[in-house]
């Protein structure tokens, strides 16, 4: 496995947060470890699983925030059948992770991320024995409406009946709320409690949630008994600041398994923008605003990339999962 990450310079956020969960691009801080070159095999074989908590997942997990998503991702309904195709691709080939937010769906179609989901399930016609062998790990969003615990197991079960199952695979907090509203977090974690203890999630999670934060409901969550399984950051070579790197530290600790989000940086990380070449939507602001300073970067992954006959994709994702799974069990 990689070595422990070293000590990450301060890093500079780039950029505002063109996503309600809190996407914080930073500037890379520290080169990839030794580590790296010295692998003989591959980080993973397709069929191994990893622990979350009491799941056994796929080391790579599928998002689908683009699924209802118009507005950043220009998402439409005569899409649906290849995404299903792409769902069941994803299934077939070993990946039983999928992320999903009970917010994920512009305008009318709120909602829509999960119901896919709950369709292709239904559909597949490939491994699934039972329905515990896709894991969902969904967000509920800590709307200023919801300010009870009793709201959020409420909008735990929409979820539920969204996806046409009984139960989750990781019932996840999307984002904090203690520095804004410190009454509404603590029925954040006490609705963590309650979805537990009545068997509607099969483990707990966090998304967007600091190191000091997480030590906090971590220790929280175990004096009611609920094991606190998994924390989502963005984590990518554009976001591997000390906040990062500290929340890793922390996770490893606890016992926590750290899921990265954005691995590609919105895109940007794939090589396949540039400053004459942008996505539509809002995402090209974001883009024309960071993409010249990462020439160096895109450049080295391409030139790594061309040399081993891989997508700048493929090695992106390689150099940050050094990173993640630098796993000390
Ligand atoms: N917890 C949170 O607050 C939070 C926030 C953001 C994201 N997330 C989760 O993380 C997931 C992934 O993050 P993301 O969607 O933000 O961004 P991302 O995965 O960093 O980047 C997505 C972009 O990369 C492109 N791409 C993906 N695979 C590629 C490949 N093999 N070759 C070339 N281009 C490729 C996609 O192209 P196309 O557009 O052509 O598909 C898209 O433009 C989300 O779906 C969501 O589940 C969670």
């Amino acid at each position: 496995m990689a070595q422990p990450a070293a000590k990450a310079a301060p890093a500079t956020p780039f950029s505002s947060q063109p996503h309600g969960g809190g996407v914080l691009l930073r500037r890379p801080s520290s080169p990839p470890p030794p580590a790296a070159a010295l692998r003989l095999g591959p980080l993973f074989w397709p069929w191994q699983k990893v622990k979350v908590g009491p799941l056994s997942v796929s080391p790579m997990g599928f998002g689908t925030w683009a699924w209802g998503n118009q507005l950043l991702w220009g998402y439409q309904e005569s899409m649906d059948s290849e995404l299903q195709e792409c769902f069941n691709l994803a299934l077939k080939n070993g990946i039983n992770l999928f992320d999903t937010a009970d917010s994920y769906g512009t305008g009318k179609l709120n909602g829509q991320s999960e119901r896919l989901l709950g369709k292709f399930i239904r559909e597949c016609q490939g491994p699934i024995k039972s329905p515990d062998d896709v894991i969902i790990a969904t967000k509920f969003a800590a709307y200023p409406w919801r300010l009870t615990s009793g709201q959020f197991v409420n909008a735990c079960k929409s979820s539920l009946e969204r996806l046409q199952i009984d139960r989750l695979g990781i019932g996840q907090l999307h984002w904090s709320t203690a520095n804004y509203a410190p009454l509404q977090e603590r029925a954040l974690w006490d609705s963590l409690v309650e979805m537990y203890d009545k068997g509607l999630v099969r483990a707990v999670g966090v998304s967007n949630y600091g190191p000091k934060q997480l030590v906090k409901i971590h220790s929280y969550l175990a004096s009611r008994g609920v094991p606190l399984s998994s924390a989502q950051v963005q984590f990518s070579l554009l976001s591997m600041g000390d906040e990062q790197m500290e929340l890793k530290t922390v996770c490893d600790s606890l016992g926590v398994r750290l899921i990265a989000y954005s691995p590609l940086g919105l895109g940007m990380l794939t090589g396949k923008y540039d400053a004459s070449n942008l996505p539509n939507g809002p995402r090209s602001v974001l883009f024309r605003q960071i993409l010249p300073g990462l020439e160096s970067l895109l450049s080295c992954l391409k030139s790594i990339a061309d040399r081993k006959g891989k997508t700048m994709s493929q090695v992106r994702v390689f150099l940050s999962a050094e990173r993640l799974w630098s796993d000390p069990n």
